[in-house]
């Protein structure tokens, strides 16, 4: 865990918080027009076929959009937000870059799930990311209740550092003939972790859901243990989910890296602004 830059104010609170608990979801941190500004982009973003786009199982479905701020200005104004970049900057301890950015859908009904995994090892085995120095911002746009498939975390469970996990063998069923790189985006993990190391960490430290309105914005740690459960309810549960990453700490796979969009190679500092 990196030192926090800031030393006093309301940002110590939120370090700390996040430090401890591995996340921290904060209300209200939004003006109202940006959310609608925000969810007024998504449809179109939706819209748009291609490599971006990944289906659910059922191959019609959109589960996700990726790199939307490489694509929508909308977005791209949005990451900018010195709401965002200066607590990411906070957290990780230096400037920060955009590693990646997603539209996680969550379709009413059949949104389906995310098993339980570490954001970090993808980073680290996939894009040759060094330090866990980087910070997954994720704005509802929609409310989050138990119903609609929440994130749920296993608090504090980000300081254990990367849990050991198996790689598997080729491609999703439903996936066969996607790209490799296909495989790290879908609802079965590509990087399983043994249920009883989960359950371990879930006997010591228990589960927690973060929920609320549309606009609330939950920042969590890569080496969380986290997951999501399929959406059988009639609520949509889409959200924006930008990573931060450390300046100083870039992707270092140039043999055989992820798409642009999965991976920017440009590590340069966000300006803020926005
Ligand atoms: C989700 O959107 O429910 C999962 C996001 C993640 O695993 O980072
Ligand atoms: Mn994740």
């Amino acid at each position: 865990m990196v030192t926090p830059t800031a030393a006093s104010g309301p940002e110590t609170e939120v370090v700390n918080a996040y430090q401890r608990d591995g996340f921290y979801l904060a209300h209200g941190l939004l003006p109202e027009s940006v959310l609608q500004e925000l969810t007024e982009a998504v449809p179109r973003l939706l819209a748009q076929e291609g490599p971006r786009r990944i289906l659910e199982r059922d191959g019609v479905t959109v589960r996700s959009v990726y790199g939307p701020h490489q694509t929508n200005e909308t977005i791209a104004r949005f990451c900018h937000r010195s709401e965002l970049v200066e607590r990411a900057a906070a957290l990780v301890g230096e400037r920060v870059y955009i590693h990646q950015s997603k539209v996680n859908v969550k379709a009413a009904f059949v949104g389906d799930q995310w098993q339980w995994h570490q954001d970090y090892i993808y980073w680290l085995q996939d894009d040759g990311i060094r330090r866990p120095d980087l910070v997954n911002v994720a704005v509802f746009l929609d409310e989050v209740t138990e119903f609609n498939g929440p994130l749920t975390f296993v608090p504090g469970s980000h300081r254990a550092g990367v849990l050991a996990a198996t790689p598997t063998a080729g491609m999703p069923i439903g996936y066969e003939d996607a790209p490799n790189w296909v495989s790290t985006l879908t609802a079965e993990e590509k990087y399983q972790i043994e249920p009883s190391l989960i359950a371990d960490l879930v006997q010591s430290n228990g589960l927690v859901s973060p929920k609320g309105p549309a606009g609330s914005v939950l920042f969590f740690h890569p080496n969380i243990l986290h997951s999501s459960a399929q959406n059988i309810s009639p609520f949509g549960r889409s959200t924006l989910i930008v990573v931060y990453n450390a300046t100083s700490n870039p992707a270092t796979n140039t043999t055989n890296p992820r798409p642009e969009f999965l991976a920017a190679r440009d590590a340069n500092p966000v300006p803020i602004g926005g």
